[in-house]
């Protein structure tokens, strides 16, 4: 184990995380063993750090040996599942709640550990995220918001710790039905939203939403003036979306992005290749994005 890193691929996306990934050493279900320090990557959904090899002589003494490293572990079970559950079991319970949309990010360090052969343990108790299995399970809001696509913000605003202030311009582009107008609203900026079809009424009435049927194609940024954010998840290709963002960037009169990457058919590597060299900027697939990522470009990043 020495000198290795594991990365967890989100459900359905291996094959893109082990493109991504070199010096890949071993592989079992969703996780896969590479040597050296962390790789920067898209696709990895959670990142283990600094794994150490744990030999066991019984499921007890598995526990024993989790325990004595620290307390919160996340079992990922790739193989040997009975023998992995019945180790979990004596393990001290780490709640798996749904998260409350503003709770803060967990600061207690959370382990994951495998049994990676009958009595092999890997683990580490150190990762690079705080949730289990890197997956941000939220209470939803199934009443207000339209559609789910709100919890894309609700994930990213999480991680990033951050979100549009009371105040703010925001323009949020391929809006409809509203979930992600909703949800930025709810923040207290302004939010100018654009969709070629018609947002839910009720979203559209918000008193800091002004709706505005269009296409987000067709918007110049010299028009826009200043603006603190600007959102799309607007569907087209990548191309067509790397497109949009050069102009406003070119303009340089928008301080922060967070636009959805949307793939359709094959990964389009090559603009995804465009947008992760853009200065100041990171590309996320996050929990609930299914065949797409999410590019962030903040102004300042610490806070
Ligand atoms: C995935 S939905 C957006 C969901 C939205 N973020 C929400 O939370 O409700 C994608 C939207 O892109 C819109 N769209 C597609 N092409 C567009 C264009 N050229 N200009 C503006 N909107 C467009 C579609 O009408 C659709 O409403």
């Amino acid at each position: 184990m020495n000198n290795t890193t594991l990365y967890l691929a989100p459900r359905g996306f291996e094959h893109e995380l082990e493109k991504e990934l070199s010096n890949i050493v071993a592989h079992k279900g969703r996780l896969f063993i590479a040597k050296g320090g962390v790789q920067k990557t898209v696709w990895a959904q959670n990142i283990w750090l600094n794994p150490v090899e744990i030999p066991i002589s019984s499921i007890g003494d598995g526990a024993k040996q989790l325990k004595a490293m620290q307390r919160n572990w996340w079992l990922h079970s790739v193989d040997n599942h009975r023998r992995a559950k019945l180790i979990q079991a004596k393990l001290p319970h780490v709640s798996a709640k749904r998260i409350e949309y503003g709770a803060p990010k967990p600061t207690a360090p959370l382990g994951s550990w495998t049994l990676w052969e009958p009595d092999t343990i890997i683990a580490a108790s150190r990762c690079t995220s705080p949730y289990p299995d890197g997956e941000l399970n939220f209470v939803e809001d199934k009443e207000t918001s339209p559609t789910r696509a709100y919890l894309k913000l609700w994930e990213l605003f999480t991680l990033l710790e951050r979100s549009p202030k009371k105040g703010e311009l925001c323009l949020d582009l391929g809006s409809c039905p509203g979930g992600w107008t909703w949800v930025i609203a709810n923040t207290g900026a302004h939010v100018f939203s654009v969709d070629k079809a018609e947002i839910t009424p009720r979203i559209g009435a918000m008193p800091n939403v002004n709706f505005c049927t269009g296409s987000a194609f067709g918007l110049d940024p010299r028009h826009a003036g200043k603006i603190d954010w600007l959102f799309s998840d607007v569907i087209c290709y990548p191309e067509r979306l790397y497109t949009l963002v050069e102009r406003w960037l070119e303009h340089g009169e928008c301080r922060n992005f967070a636009c959805t990457i949307k793939f359709q058919g094959e990964t389009d590597y090559a603009t995804l290749e465009k947008f992760k060299q853009i200065p100041n900027s990171k590309i996320i697939h996050l929990s609930c994005n299914k065949h797409e990522v999410t590019w962030v470009k903040l102004e300042e990043w610490e806070k």
